[in-house]
């Protein structure tokens, strides 16, 4: 219990890098006034642009993969058949960072860059459908939040399909656990995403935009 503990708690430390807000900040604008009011890659891109969306998006993998890391360097030779787990607390507390930073009032983002970089560095085999669901979906219909929805249940049942063919390369014991875990990562987005898909059943979504540069 103590080192999932301890995993969570680094993972919420590296989540609390609010990479939009944060950069928003330092071109004078709280990105949490603006467009959908989120914190995130999204509304990153629609409020300031491509390069404040890239940069976002980057930084809030980033935090999640190297929480990930930190905390299997950590624990890996204190706990080498719990460190699978103990990476995926990790990455769960990245996301409650992220989602509920303390310092903005518990405002943040919703997740799902920061869930793609615990992918990436968790379980990087799930990684090629997410990224083909995400990048199709939004494609075909220029709604960014179906695509995050998609990602997050994607990898719920890839997870559950690879862990029952037993590719997870976890002890067998962590195995129901890892699932539940997942499952949470899953509840999270689709529970921040709720008014998203409120408009999304009612055709009132916003569809992707965003300005080409922050003068515009
Ligand atoms: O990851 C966030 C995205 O799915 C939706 O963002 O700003 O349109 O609510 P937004």
């Amino acid at each position: 219990i103590g080192a999932r503990v301890i995993a969570l708690g680094i993972g919420y430390l590296f989540g609390l890098f609010q990479t939009g807000y944060l950069y928003g900040k330092s071109q004078g604008i709280d990105i949490r006034n603006e467009g959908s009011g989120n914190a995130g890659t999204t509304n990153s891109l629609r409020v300031l642009g491509i390069k404040a969306g890239l940069i976002t998006f980057a930084g809030d993998l980033c935090k999640a993969i190297l929480a990930v890391l930190l905390v299997k360097v950590l624990f890996r030779n204190a706990y080498p058949d719990a460190v699978r787990i103990l990476e995926l607390y990790a990455g769960f507390g990245a996301v409650l960072g992220h989602n509920f930073p303390f310092y903005l009032k518990f405002k943040g983002g919703k997740g799902i860059a920061c869930t793609s970089g615990m992918i990436l560095a968790v379980c990087p085999m799930a990684a090629p459908v997410c990224l083909v669901l995400f990048i199709g979906s939004i494609a075909i219909t220029r709604y960014v939040s179906l695509g995050s929805i998609l990602v997050v249940t994607s990898y719920l049942v890839q997870v559950l399909i690879f862990g029952h063919m037993g590719y997870l390369h976890i002890d067998a014991a962590y195995l129901p656990e890892f699932y539940v875990v997942s499952a949470c990562f899953t509840a999270m987005a689709l529970w921040r995403h709720r008014s998203n898909i409120g408009r999304l059943l009612h055709g009132t979504e916003n569809k992707f935009t965003f300005k080409k540069n922050k003068q515009e």
